[in-house]
């Protein structure tokens, strides 16, 4: 190992690594990477058609709620720790152009504003700002002859994010791939007399099958055609930088990347070329592979969590959104 410091490995053939590694508290001591249930962001689903809490059927483990319902769930999450949220909104209306994603009354508006009341600014709201919930068609813009038209999209994303906003969200974090989402967001939020309110860019989101399970509670998959058109392709690297670097240009308080474990390389050069909080989202499919195995019982989960959590971390992500967040919470109360 040759350092540009001028150390060489070679030249030291009596350095032992294994002397850090020699016990528990000499292992603890020289931990590199240290996981806080402060790094964590849950998920919260919240359904405008369910009165009960219910168990979701791709993601065992993980409960969808009335936006009643709701506070009591966050309650028990705030007793673990975890003071970070973000929202995604089930309706019980869906039409071409998802209006029921910016009614000051809609689903996610209504929760927020509950959770608001009962909370004040103890936890932070994120949302979630998209169109596939809401859409019969499923896409994440409005489409016009068939295709997703990326500037009418852009009028009612910022419509959404502006009534998020309204109803007290912290944080807005458009999901829709849209060129240009940001600045269009940051725009409407301002000239609404939300400055205050931040937008987490969904910067670089692939276009992957890890999000299947997440359809699945949604309702959200296209009817007709793909996300291919808006989110990135797995190949490439240069452009997902280029995506970040536009969110920030546009006025992104921090960035996001998702999947994380597959991504884990942008995650690292992101945080090392930008200045910005760099947010990981472990999304549904992650959680679902994991929870699969374990429930198998191929995998002990009370381990593998920590060590993706972890890795995730060690790649450079400051924030973290994770389905295992409660699990995480409770594992690291011992
Ligand atoms: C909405 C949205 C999706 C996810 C976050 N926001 C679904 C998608 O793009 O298809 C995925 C979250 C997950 O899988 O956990 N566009
Ligand atoms: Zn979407």
């Amino acid at each position: 190992m040759i350092r540009n410091d001028g150390f060489d490995g070679r030249r030291f053939p009596k350095v032992r690594l294994r002397r850090l590694r020699r016990t528990a508290s000499i292992r603890e001591l020289f931990q590199e990477t240290r996981l806080s249930v402060r790094d964590l962001v849950s998920p919260l689903f919240v359904s405008e058609r369910l009165k009960q809490p219910t168990e979701l059927e791709s993601l065992p483990g993980i409960f969808c709620q009335s936006a009643e319902g709701l506070v009591q769930y966050v309650e028990d999450l705030y007793g673990l720790g975890i003071k970070a949220f973000i929202i995604f909104g089930i309706p019980s209306k869906k039409d071409i152009i998802g209006n029921s994603a910016s009614r000051p009354d809609g689903i996610v508006q209504k929760s927020v504003d509950l959770l608001r009341k009962q909370f004040s600014d103890s936890i932070v709201i994120i949302s979630d700002v998209c169109l596939c919930q809401y859409t019969t068609h499923g896409h994440c813009g409005i489409l016009e002859n068939g295709v997703v038209s990326n500037d009418k999209s852009l009028e009612i994303l910022s419509k959404i994010a502006v009534s998020h906003a309204q109803a007290g969200v912290d944080f807005v974090a458009p999901s829709a791939m849209m060129d240009g989402q940001v600045s269009s967001i940051r725009k409407a939020l301002d000239t609404s007399g939300l400055n205050h309110v931040g937008i987490i860019g969904y910067s670089a989101k692939f276009s992957s099958v890890l999000y299947s399970p997440f359809r699945d509670i949604a309702d959200s998959s296209p009817h007709a055609g793909d996300r291919k058109s808006y989110q990135m392709p797995i190949t490439n690297s240069e452009e997902a930088m280029q995506e970040i670097f536009l969110d920030i240009e546009e006025g992104a308080d921090a960035i996001m990347i998702k999947p994380a474990l597959s991504c884990l390389d942008l995650i690292y050069r992101a945080r090392q070329s930008t200045l910005v909080p760099v947010c990981a989202f472990s999304v549904s499919g992650e959680y679902a592979m994991l929870r699969a195995a374990a429930i198998e019982g191929f995998i002990d989960e009370n381990e593998a969590i920590p060590e993706f959590i972890t890795s995730i971390k060690r790649a450079g992500a400051d924030i973290i959104i994770t389905y295992h967040a409660k699990k995480m919470a409770e594992l690291l109360q011992g």
